[in-house]
């Protein structure tokens, strides 16, 4: 009964409410966020043993008055002195600042002085290809007949790729002009795969339509307006401000060696001031849970500013960019959900039977997940400083929308706890490497030289004997740096006797990569990402440093000049370009089965 009655009841309340002015968002704590919420927010961070939590939740009132209820809860440390969370801390919200450029180029589709200046409209389904002469994909059919809603809904056929990403010279056009050099997995329009790259490429749609930086456009046309005054994409200017969380890491986290790591807080921010440009489309805004509920209000409220009425977003963009176009989940994960469809950067499901919209969202450090629910006026913002923080932000959002729904609470900590914990056994599942030792097919010393991809770069790798033997000459540096030693003091490679390659890989997600021989010409390949040099060129202390992805888990193999071409290099697989579903493997050996492929240069 609960379930029927409260969208009927919330849906007239709606229509009342539409005739009566609205005024300022005001503060009415403890409906949404009632002491309860506290309590439970509070043991869910000593569970979990995380750092800070920032929650806001919206709603209109449901009395006459028709004004927006805004709650915020602040639990923890936003930064490494201990300093607390309140609703004006910045969190990076990564992912979650994709609406913001689907909203854009929604604003631009309806931008009649535009239209007129180009002599066209530009359209949802209007061919990337005739926008940006930067643009470029290795298959032609795909190249010529990607959309943008393809690229809004992520079902142009290119994987993720996210470890082709660095700052580049040239921004965002350049990054464009090196898509064709990246391998698709599917063909165009056959299934959902989240792609970042897209939406960096779209962020290039106000400089080269109206000459106009993205962040600027946004700034303009959406913070300003709805005086998200604490909001940026500028990574200097949140550290100026002193009000930017750090986002905690779990220090040499590595589970498959039943190893939670040393939660540490990651200072400085990953990305530097200045190398954040290409990121801004995907991942790049930097607000607060006070900025996020002015712009969950304004959507709930059709485009139109929560206190003002007026309108921000025409009502049929923010209808558009909410409308399911992929199916990014064919079958639900738990009986109260139902399969998932995406939009343009929002998600769209429901839960025990209310219709929501969300998008989450996840930067180094950081975990964000905003939620609304449209029939019902709802709204719940999470922002996590936690890199291990999923399961908190999402067991607090669940607990808060059945407190606010009057339902019974499920108990998604156990769940989300036995998810883990069968996350953490399903990596520990590993293959032991052979013994006697299989070994390569050429000596490893032949494996060293420069190897490059047209959109991953170049990269040396240098080979580790064993902790007993002597370094190649030309890698010994490296070797030395206090980085490196943190790697190689690790277990999985050159310590348990394991010749090893470290590759130096500076990239956003990642320093250096290691490679562990496995068998034949396969090493097991991990993805490590450390500020240790970051901390050094700024000056930091040293100590406190953090390094992470020993448990991040790749495969390469070495192709040593076999395969028709003879050609030499290393072929990356194991799900390194980051596809989504059962897709077609790939066929072949050597460089035609390579996700991603580094040959000599
Ligand atoms: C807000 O604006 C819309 C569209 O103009 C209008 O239909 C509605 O009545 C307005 N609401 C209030 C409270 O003024
Ligand atoms: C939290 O840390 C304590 C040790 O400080 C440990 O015993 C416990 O297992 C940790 N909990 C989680 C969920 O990692
Ligand atoms: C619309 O286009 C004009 C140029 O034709 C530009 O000045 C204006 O800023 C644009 N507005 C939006 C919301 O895109
Ligand atoms: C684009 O804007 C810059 C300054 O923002 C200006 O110098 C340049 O002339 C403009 N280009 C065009 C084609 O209008
Ligand atoms: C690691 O975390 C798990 C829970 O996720 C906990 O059960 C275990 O005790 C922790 N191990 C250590 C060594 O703290
Ligand atoms: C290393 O790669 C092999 C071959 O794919 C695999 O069977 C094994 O489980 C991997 N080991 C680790 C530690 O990832």
């Amino acid at each position: 009964m609960v379930r029927l009655l409260v969208p009927l009841l919330s849906l007239i309340t709606r229509v009342c409410a539409i005739q009566i002015p609205f005024q300022r968002p005001q503060f009415s704590k403890g409906t949404l966020i009632t002491p309860e919420i506290d309590t439970f927010v509070n043991s869910q961070l000593s569970l979990w043993n995380s750092s800070g939590l920032s929650v806001a939740v919206v709603r209109q009132d449901t009395s006459a008055s028709g004004t927006w209820n805004i709650e915020f809860g602040s639990y923890g440390t936003a930064q490494a002195d201990g300093s607390p969370v309140t609703p004006d801390t910045l969190f990076a919200i990564a992912s979650n600042s994709k609406l913001f450029l689907s909203i854009s180029v929604g604003l631009l589709i309806k931008n009649e002085s535009l239209a007129a200046a180009r002599g066209e409209k530009l359209r949802w389904d209007t061919k990337i290809k005739d926008v940006l002469p930067e643009w470029g994909l290795m298959d032609e059919d795909m190249q010529n007949g990607v959309m943008i809603q393809d690229m809004l809904s992520h079902r142009t056929g290119l994987p993720r790729h996210d470890y082709s990403a660095f700052t580049r010279e040239g921004g965002v056009s350049e990054m464009i002009s090196t898509m064709r050099f990246l391998r698709p997995s599917a063909e165009l329009r056959e299934r959902y795969q989240y792609n970042n790259l897209m939406y960096e490429t779209l962020s290039h749609l106000p400089p080269t339509l109206l000459n106009q930086t993205y962040e600027s456009y946004i700034t303009e046309h959406l913070f300003s307006p709805l005086g998200m005054a604490s909001s940026t994409y500028s990574v200097a200017e949140a550290e100026e401000r002193g009000t930017l969380a750090h986002g905690f890491h779990w220090d040499m986290q590595d589970y498959l060696f039943g190893l939670n790591g040393t939660r540490t807080a990651t200072v400085p921010y990953f990305h530097r001031p200045g190398e954040e440009k290409i990121w801004a489309g995907a991942g790049g805004v930097l607000t607060s849970a006070r900025d996020l509920s002015v712009w969950v209000a304004m959507l709930l409220n059709n485009g139109r500013h929560p206190s003002t009425n007026e309108t921000v977003v025409p009502e049929d963009v923010v209808e558009h960019v909410a409308l399911g176009v992929s199916v990014q989940r064919g079958k639900a994960t738990y009986p109260e959900l139902s399969p998932k469809v995406y939009g343009c950067g929002q998600d769209r499901y429901s839960y025990r039977g209310y219709e929501l919209i969300e998008h989450g969202g996840s930067n180094p450090g950081f975990k964000t997940q905003v939620t609304r629910f449209p029939n019902n006026n709802l709204g719940v913002i999470v922002l996590s400083n936690d890199e291990n923080g999923n399961s908190l932000m999402e067991t607090v959002k669940w607990r808060i929308i059945d407190h606010v729904f009057d339902l019974e609470p499920i108990d998604w900590t156990k769940r989300y706890a036995d998810s883990l914990a069968k996350n953490i056994r399903e990596n520990q599942a590993v293959t032991p490497r052979p013994s006697p030792a299989v070994l390569p097919s050429a000596p490893f010393s032949t494996m060293e030289g420069t190897f490059s991809h047209g959109a991953y770069g170049p990269f040396q790798p240098c080979f580790v004997q064993s902790k007993s033997t002597g370094l190649s000459a030309a890698c010994t540096a490296l070797i030395n740096t206090p980085v490196v030693q943190r790697i190689l003091g690790s277990s999985g490679s050159s310590k348990d006797s394991i010749p090893t390659f470290i590759v130096p890989f500076k990239r956003w997600f990642s320093t250096h990569l290691r490679f562990a021989h496995f068998a034949g010409n396969t090493f097991n390949v991990s993805l490590i990402w450390s500020n240790a040099e970051a901390r050094k060129a700024e000056g930091y202390p040293e100590g406190g440093d953090v390094l992470v992805g020993l448990d991040d888990r790749y495969e390469v193999e070495w192709v040593g000049g076999t395969d028709a071409d003879g050609e030499e290099g290393w072929a990356f697989k194991g799900n390194f370009w980051g596809k989504e579903g059962d897709v077609r493997p790939l066929e072949g050996v050597g460089k035609d089965a390579a996700e991603v492929w580094f040959g000599r240069v």
